[in-house]
């Protein structure tokens, strides 16, 4: 397996991956990049060891599966090849050009992509019909669903490939459409751009926006606070690919995340967006202030 990308997503899916038995190669631009996102999953093992989910032998084990390069040679013996580098539709494309003349050809590819165009994405390798979406929901350790998605071009045998990962990794899979946000982001991202836009009218603080979610529908976290989880950077990338896609005022970015996103305010990641994580415990900030 390669996973290209070991930033917040593409650390966990290399995680899960090897522990579900498969070698991993995970690739990323720079080693400084490359030692972050190892040291996540190191951490995430470790922890696991700790509160007795795991052998220390079966962490070494897992740890081992996994072989960092910063050279996409040695992706080319891989059977699957995800890409989870930045939301970014030519940063992606450059990189499928790239791995696709290197990875032997009987090889499948996936996009983690949360809403751009898988088929776009799979025009550019020689192999379109072994190219599909799989897209993993963060942390991609802890969320039990797998998003397969099928472009024009995906055959059946690579869709059913994404639906046998799913299982393996002990995900629940859904079939999603190859349209912008596929099924969860096309719900979620509006919800997280309306609570901004509510947090401008002044409708509720921060806090007693997330509060009120979190405590009047049960969701496990504030939207405010999952979308500094997600990376405001992110959910900008989103929110434009959406808004371009299907030309409705819901999906345009407010003019608060603009500002984060402009400020390099990108939320938990940073370590500042709607929320300051510098303390021991996150505090509001004042972002439209
Ligand atoms: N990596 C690995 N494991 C993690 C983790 C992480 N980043 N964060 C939490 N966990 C694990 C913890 O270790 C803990 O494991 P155990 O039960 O084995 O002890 C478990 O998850 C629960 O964590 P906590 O007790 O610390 O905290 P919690 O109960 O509040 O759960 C949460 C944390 C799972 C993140 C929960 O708050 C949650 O489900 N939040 C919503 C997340 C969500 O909606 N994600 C989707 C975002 S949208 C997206 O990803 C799509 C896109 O394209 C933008």
């Amino acid at each position: 397996m390669g996973v290209v990308g070991c930033g917040l997503m593409g650390h966990g899916i290399a995680q899960i991956c090897a522990q579900a038995g498969w070698d991993v190669v995970t690739r990323e631009l720079d080693q400084e990049r490359l030692d972050a996102g190892i040291g996540k999953i190191e951490k995430q093992l470790e922890r696991a060891v700790e509160k007795g989910k795991l052998e220390q032998s079966d962490a070494d084990a897992v740890r081992a599966r996994i072989s960092p390069t910063l050279d996409y040679a040695d992706l080319a013996d891989c059977d699957l090849v995800i890409e989870a580098i930045t939301e970014d539709l030519e940063a992606k494309l450059a990189m499928w050009r790239e791995v696709d003349a290197i990875v032997k050809p009987e090889a499948f590819f996936a996009t983690n992509t949360s809403s751009l165009p898988v088929a776009a994405q799979a025009d550019v390798t020689g192999r379109p019909e072994r190219f599909l979406g799989l897209h993993f929901f963060n942390p991609a350790q802890v969320m039990p669903l797998l998003e397969v998605v099928r472009a024009q071009q995906t055959a059946d045998e690579a869709a059913d490939l994404g639906f046998a990962l799913g299982e393996k990794l002990g995900k629940t899979t859904v079939a999603a459409g190859d349209n912008r946000g596929f099924i969860v982001n096309r719900l979620l991202v509006p919800y997280m751009l309306d609570a901004i836009r509510a947090h401008e009218q002044g409708v509720g603080s921060i806090e007693d926006i997330d509060t009120g979610m979190k405590a009047g529908a049960s969701h496990p976290m504030g939207p405010l606070t999952l979308a500094d989880f997600v990376g405001l950077d992110t959910l900008a990338s989103i929110a434009d690919v959406m808004a371009d896609a299907y030309g409705e005022e819901r999906f345009a970015q407010p003019d608060t995340l603009r500002g984060l996103v402009e400020a390099g305010d990108y939320g938990r990641k940073t370590g500042r967006g709607f929320y300051d994580y510098s303390g021991e415990k996150p505090v509001a900030t004042d972002p439209a202030g």
